[in-house]
């Protein structure tokens, strides 16, 4: 039998919680298909700072590089945000890592599901059949340029730079995707101000036309965010740079009803990522609470990234069962009595049944 093994990096916050039930999930899912996998721990953020002295310590770097793929959940704790002059922070061990394993294009998923259209602050008509997906350069842009602060702490700033080869790559992969689906692809830019900007619109262009069937859009960022809720359906792939990637998938996370339903793909030059667009959500953390959705549907991208077609499938059919069946964490049904744990249950218990496998409760 086909086995691989999975690096398993839970983090801070509810990432334990949700990947827990991504892992049970998983692992009905293979039992029917017939694959093996084999998960091994590994510490980052928060909780490697406490243990390691650090947030991304080099055994989970050697970890990763060694494993087929990465099952991420959460990074980020309180006691850090506030405090602006901390010498490491738990989001450094996240940084670090995608730099580490070069996941350059990290693959985000919107999806309007019709058993949720009401939980949605936007109106139906808007929402309703929405399918899109954002690629977002996770490598470089102002994440990664370079920092600084003045002597007397009274300015700082942080470059944003991109150079042609690092745009190509993620823009292949997109324009790829879009050709796939529905074949329109729009760039998310600033290029009225930005020379960045301007640079992706270049080489976007050029690509252009090694995809012929793919209709390119160019928008400027202030109007995507406005265009992103004022008619979603709009868009089929949206290509943008690392930072308005960030905050235009948290945007888009309101048109499916909640942020814990959106998982995402990090994909690179070593071993892929997986983990849930959310955070680590300090205030659910122990309450059994948190929705494990978007982590067991990133569980679902890495499937499909090891080639688990099928297996990926059944467990997003099991998620849609359980969607349409209202078993649900509060941030999606208020005051649902459904915990983490009885979402993941019922995920799993579909993904056994719907499979062939005997149904237990
Ligand atoms: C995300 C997160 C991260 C980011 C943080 C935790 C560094 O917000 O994955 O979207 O900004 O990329
Ligand atoms: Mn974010």
């Amino acid at each position: 039998t086909k086995s691989y093994q999975i690096a398993v990096l839970s983090g801070d916050g509810i990432g334990p919680e949700v990947v827990k039930e991504t892992i049970k999930v998983l692992d009905a899912v293979s039992q029917t298909y017939v694959f093996e996998l084999h998960y091994h721990n590994a510490l980052i953020g928060a909780v490697a700072i406490d243990q390691a002295n650090e947030p991304l310590p080099e055994h989970t770097i050697a970890v990763c590089k060694r494993t087929d793929a990465v099952l991420f959940g959460a990074i980020g704790d309180p006691k850090y945000d506030n405090d602006t002059n901390a010498a490491v922070r738990p989001e450094q061990g996240l940084l670090a890592l995608r730099k580490e394993l070069g996941l350059f294009a990290n693959i985000r998923p919107v999806k309007a599901y019709n058993k949720l259209i009401n939980q949605s602050p936007l109106k139906e008509n808007i929402i309703q059949n929405t399918d899109l997906v954002i690629f977002r350069e996770l490598i470089s842009g102002i994440y990664f340029g370079q920092k600084s602060i003045s002597a007397d702490g009274r300015a700082a700033s942080d470059l944003c730079s991109y150079s042609q080869d690092e745009i190509e790559n993620i823009a292949h992969l997109a324009f790829q995707a879009a050709d796939k689906r529905n074949k329109k692809l729009t760039l998310i830019d600033k290029a009225n101000v930005l020379e960045t900007s301007r640079l992706w619109r270049r080489v976007v262009q050029s690509l252009a036309a090694q995809y012929p069937t793919v209709e390119v859009e160019y928008m400027f960022v202030d109007n995507a965010a406005m265009q992103l809720i004022l008619n979603p359906k709009q868009f089929d792939v949206i290509l943008t740079e690392n930072m308005f990637g960030d905050i235009i998938s948290d945007e888009a996370s309101v048109i499916g009803g909640s942020i814990g339903l959106l998982p995402s793909a990090s994909i690179g030059t070593h071993t892929a990522l997986f983990e849930p667009i959310h955070g680590s959500y300090p205030q659910a953390k122990g309450k059994g609470i948190a929705n494990p959705i978007a982590s067991i549907l990133s569980g679902a991208m890495m499937l499909d990234h090891l080639g688990e077609h099928d297996a990926a499938e059944a467990i997003r059919d099991a998620v849609l069962h359980t969607i349409n069946e209202g078993v649900l964490t509060p941030d999606l049904v208020k005051e649902s009595t459904y915990s983490t744990t009885d979402v993941g249950n019922k995920i799993a218990n579909h993904v056994r049944f719907r499979t062939g496998h005997r149904y237990q409760d």
